[in-house]
């Protein structure tokens, strides 16, 4: 949510900002805005693209090529609607401080009283704005202090999260940046460091790098940087090598990010699998946990808490692991369980699932689930996030950078993974080895077959054609392919803007039947399970009442298509495999409805692919 770039070095610094923020427009793209500091510090910022602030700002850039520094910012607005004044960098009255923001100041308004009691005016009608003018202030007391200790103090003030980058003329060799609840990074090259909220844009210039820790302050200069805590006592920070390439995090000649992701599952499905299954062995090696693997089987229970698309993920762990591994699952939402005063502590087992590792409400979850006692396992997908590193365990889905907002192969990584793990629970204790092995062997088998249905694309085009302009949409599902009704239905109102629902089949009957008629799209997960003659009364249902059924139905079913305007194939495969599989179809779907009304499916509106503020 928002993103934040700063770059200090020997190169012209305008263009690493602008091409930093296109990186990192994923999480926010209302408002865009960059500072520059040569002699003096100029602010450029606009409301919309990065592209759109590129283009307006191109003359005083080239006045300013020879700036060696600064810092970006792309926002996705919290307070305030977007436009240019709201954007960042946020200046003080004598325009010689700049400041850009991520997160939350929770005690903004009262700050922001005193200040104007003060006599400091407000521009914008951001909670950031306050640090610029409170560092102002903070200075004016004691003219003679250093800028990192004027934040220092600034800081002490603040109530909420920031990921914070501040620059000034006044000693203008560095940046300093802040972070708490809010991701940031610094990106080490020769004679030259980098700044971000995530490491996207730092992978074309380095692949060294030092995340910070929440609580923590860095000073950085061209010669060096330096990390201490708010309170200032000094850090030794590690140096992380990336290990993902700038191929990764472009497009590679599809139209959109979501698509090449869409398209990358069948790779990613070998990536998360890698080194952890072992086919002829019939057994499953997870690094991450190998230590706490008693523990987790001696689990009274496991809790899942997770957000949006991972929640759809945790529902289909309690599916697997109930299943296979016979341990009692709950599943909920990171923003309720924080909340609601949960009985969670030692002897329970809590698993936060989180693409970004950086969602506020998980990263809350965790938080309150290690403070009680319970041990607090992630499985995340950002390596280094922040989620990854406050857990007890966990394990990386290994998907690659996900940049399209519509979560895709992250969600089938995370199944995955949480199909492996359920097994791992299951091992000498509920399933036989042979039963683990040939469970084992159709995972295995899974990539092939999702290559098979991303062969549908024009097929699901087409589909998509003729119920794009459909007002409404049910998804319905039962069993395993319920959460993927769920996903399937978010998928579509995320992207496509259409009000879509998804719903366990059975429970059509309580409430959405009501809602059918003629224009009412039904897709229906209908693949050969142990549910599968319930879910073909519940078609007989829709189709009596005129709702017209998309089926996901597997090969070879051909009594499907007496009952079904579309018929969409998919492989067949067990139960618990199956989501992997019906949810391609249900994304393209999504992609190709969404495309074909226009929607940005990269950068839908209002969303924002990290979602660091409650
Ligand atoms: C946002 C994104 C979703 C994502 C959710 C949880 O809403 O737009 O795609 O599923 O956050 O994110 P996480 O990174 O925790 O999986």
């Amino acid at each position: 949510m928002c993103g934040i770039v700063g770059y200090i070095g020997w190169r012209d610094a305008a263009p690493i900002l602008l091409n930093g923020l296109k990186r990192l427009e994923y999480r926010g793209y209302d408002s865009a805005g960059i500072a520059l500091l040569d002699e003096t510090l100029s602010v450029m910022k606009r409301k919309g693209s990065v592209s759109t602030l590129e283009e307006s700002s191109s003359a005083e850039r080239q006045r300013l090529a020879g700036a060696t520094m600064g810092i970006g910012h792309t926002r996705w607005a919290t307070h305030g609607e977007p436009n240019d004044v709201n954007a960042h960098p946020h200046v003080n009255a004598a325009g010689d401080i700049a400041i850009i923001h991520n997160g939350i100041i929770e005690n903004y308004s009262s700050l922001k009283q005193e200040l104007i009691a003060d006599g400091y005016v407000f521009l914008s009608e951001t909670d950031s704005e306050v640090l610029v003018h409170l560092i102002d202030k903070i200075w004016k007391l004691d003219p003679l202090l250093a800028l990192e200790r004027v934040v220092r103090r600034t800081l002490r003030h603040i109530e909420g999260a920031y990921g914070l980058c501040v620059l000034t003329a006044r000693e203008p060799d560095k940046i300093v940046v802040a972070r708490k609840g809010s991701p940031l990074v610094i990106g080490i090259g020769v004679g030259e460091f980098f700044i971000a909220s995530d490491a996207a844009p730092l992978v074309e210039h380095t692949n060294r790098v030092v995340y910070l820790s929440d609580g923590e302050l860095a000073v950085i200069t061209r010669d060096g940087y330096s990390v201490k805590t708010i309170e200032n006592v000094e850090q030794e920070k590690t140096i992380t090598q990336l290990d993902f390439s700038l191929e990764k995090i472009e497009k590679g000649g599809f139209e959109h990010f979501m698509l090449k992701e869409i398209f990358e599952q069948p790779a990613v499905m070998h990536d998360v699998m890698r080194g952890r299954v072992r086919l002829e062995e019939g057994k499953i090696s997870l690094g991450g946990i190998i230590d706490y693997l008693d523990r987790l089987k001696q689990a009274k229970r496991i809790v899942i808490c997770a957000c949006g698309t991972s929640w759809h993920a945790a529902l289909l762990g309690e599916y697997l692991i109930e299943d296979f591994a016979r341990i009692p699952v709950e599943v909920d939402y990171a923003s309720e369980f924080r909340y609601r005063n949960p009985i969670v502590g030692v002897g329970d087992v809590v698993i936060l699932i989180s693409q970004s590792g950086e969602t506020a409400d998980t990263l809350a979850a965790l938080r309150i689930a290690k403070e009680r006692g319970a041990l607090v396992l992630g499985i995340c997908n950002v390596v280094g996030s922040t989620i990854a590193r406050e857990t007890d365990c966990g394990m990386y889905t290994h998907a690659g950078p996900e940049i399209g907002v519509a979560s895709t192969k992250a969600f089938t990584a995370q199944v995955i993974m949480l199909y492996m793990l359920a097994l791992a629970l299951s091992k000498g204790r509920t399933l036989s080895r042979n039963e683990i092995t040939l469970s084992l062997k159709e995972l295995a088998a899974t990539p092939d077959k999702a290559t098979r249905i991303l062969e549908l694309e024009s097929q699901i085009k087409a589909i998509a054609g003729r119920f794009k302009d459909a007002k409404n949409f049910l998804y319905l599902g039962r069993g395993y392919n319920f959460p993927v009704a769920l996903e399937g239905a978010l998928k579509l109102k995320e992207i496509s803007y259409i009000h879509a629902e998804g719903y366990p089949a059975a429970e059509m009957k309580h409430g959405p039947i009501a809602l059918i008629d003629e224009d009412m799209p039904v897709i229906i997960i209908a693949t050969r399970d142990n549910t599968y003659a319930k879910i073909l009364s519940n078609i007989e249902e829709v189709r009596s009442r005129k709702g017209r059924v998309i089926a996901i139905a597997n090969e070879g079913d051909e009594d499907i298509k007496r009952l079904a305007e579309e018929v969409i194939y998919i492989p067949q495969a067990s139960a618990p495999i199956t989501p992997l599989l019906a949810v391609i179809p249900l994304q393209l779907l999504a992609y190709h409805i969404a495309t074909l009304r226009g929607c940005n499916v990269d950068r839908p509106r209002n969303l924002a692919k990290s979602v660091t503020v409650e």
